[in-house]
């Protein structure tokens, strides 16, 4: 199926069909709670949510997810998404760049810095496997800077990729082929996953690589395998991406474990943030800053307004968690413990 099928079925599945793992604690976060401080000993007005991420300074630890680009709607969306990411002082990940290799005419889909010029930090994106079907750094270095990337993320999706209707499935040699090409980007690289985590063999594997940091967007939130099983028309791949719908590592300990394993690289946590809440805990546990998908691509298909609102009520629900547990700054949190909640009720 071409790209551009593949990308505007994405966007309608996801913005109208319930592709979520809503049910149970899928992220990891709700089962831990903060010791709530009930004398904080400070000021409201002393919490500072500002952070430096990949050398940029952002009024919080906050990006928006890689998600769209490529079709004219994505290319709205784009723009509105970046519209609110400049607004909110955060940063943005365009979603996967390959439309732009295949038809360059699509450009003007991601040149969201065209709109938004003051928008502290850029992210392009194409998936890693590219890598093994004949894509090179010259063709990455040209997505990068024909658009104006301060860093740049390559998505590993082997589940999805598995799922999917022709799905590009060749991951051998992925790692060589990784070593090789990102320094020859010019700009700080970052590995994520799009919805089934980072965990500790992917870890040390990436760990040996030449990358800045990993983005971990675990189980949780958005499931690819649902997404991918609604849109095959093929029953057993269907029941496939159904069965794998919790398939990972839930966010909370892709978060743990990407930080206890690459010390000194930039986690940025995702997977099934909802609010600043699990945002504040994501941040305990170690990451660097955290990032959000779907939530923001629902509030950008009704307006700028609206996705400024839910960054805002973000940014809000982590300043009023670091007031309540006396985090000053956004590095404080780090040494703040989480604890499992527990239930009292339970008996035994
Ligand atoms: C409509 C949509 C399109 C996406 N496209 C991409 C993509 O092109 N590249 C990528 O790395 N991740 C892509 N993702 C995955 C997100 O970046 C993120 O990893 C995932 O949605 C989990 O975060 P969430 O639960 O906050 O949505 C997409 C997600 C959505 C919802």
């Amino acid at each position: 199926m071409a790209q551009i099928d593949r990308k505007d079925s994405h966007l309608t599945l996801c913005l109208e069909e319930d592709v979520e793992l809503t049910r149970g604690d899928g992220s990891g976060f709700a089962g831990l709670r903060f010791d709530h401080d009930a004398l904080p000993e400070m000021d409201l007005d002393a919490v500072t949510t500002e952070a430096e991420l990949l050398g940029r300074r952002l009024a919080a630890p906050l990006v928006i997810e890689a998600m769209t680009g490529g079709t004219s709607r994505a290319g709205e969306l784009n723009r509105r998404l970046a519209l609110a990411a400049q607004a909110c002082r955060i940063g943005m990940a365009l979603g996967s760049q390959r439309k732009m290799l295949e038809d360059p005419s699509t450009r003007s889909t991601y040149a969201v810095r065209e709109v938004a010029p003051e928008m502290p930090l850029l992210l392009g994106n194409l998936g890693a496997v590219q890598l093994n079907y004949g894509v090179g750094a010259l063709e990455i270095r040209h997505l990068i800077e024909s658009v104006g990337c301060d860093a740049f993320l390559f998505h590993l999706n082997p589940l999805q990729e598995a799922i999917q209707p022709g799905g590009d499935t060749r991951f051998s040699a992925l790692v060589p082929r990784l070593r090789e090409v990102v320094p020859a980007l010019g700009v700080p690289v970052l590995l994520k996953e799009v919805g089934s985590g980072i965990g500790r063999a992917t870890a040390r594997k990436i760990r040996d690589l030449p990358v800045a940091g990993v983005e971990t967007s675990g189980v949780g939130g958005t499931s690819w395998a649902k997404v991918e099983s609604l849109r095959t028309a093929d029953p057993i791949q269907r029941s496939t991406g159904e069965r794998f719908a919790r398939w990972g590592i839930p966010t909370a300990e892709s978060v743990s474990i990407c930080r206890e394993l690459l010390p000194g690289r930039v986690v940025i946590a995702s997977g099934g943030i909802r609010d600043g809440i699990d945002a504040a805990k994501a941040l305990a546990l170690g990451a660097d800053a955290v990032s959000l998908g779907l939530p923001l691509l629902r509030a950008a298909a009704r307006s700028v307004e609206d996705t400024v609102l839910a960054l805002r009520r973000v940014i809000d629900e982590l300043r009023t968690a670091m007031f309540l547990t006396g985090c000053r700054t956004v590095a404080d949190l780090r040494l703040r413990a989480l604890v499992r909640a527990r239930d009292l009720t339970a008996e035994g």
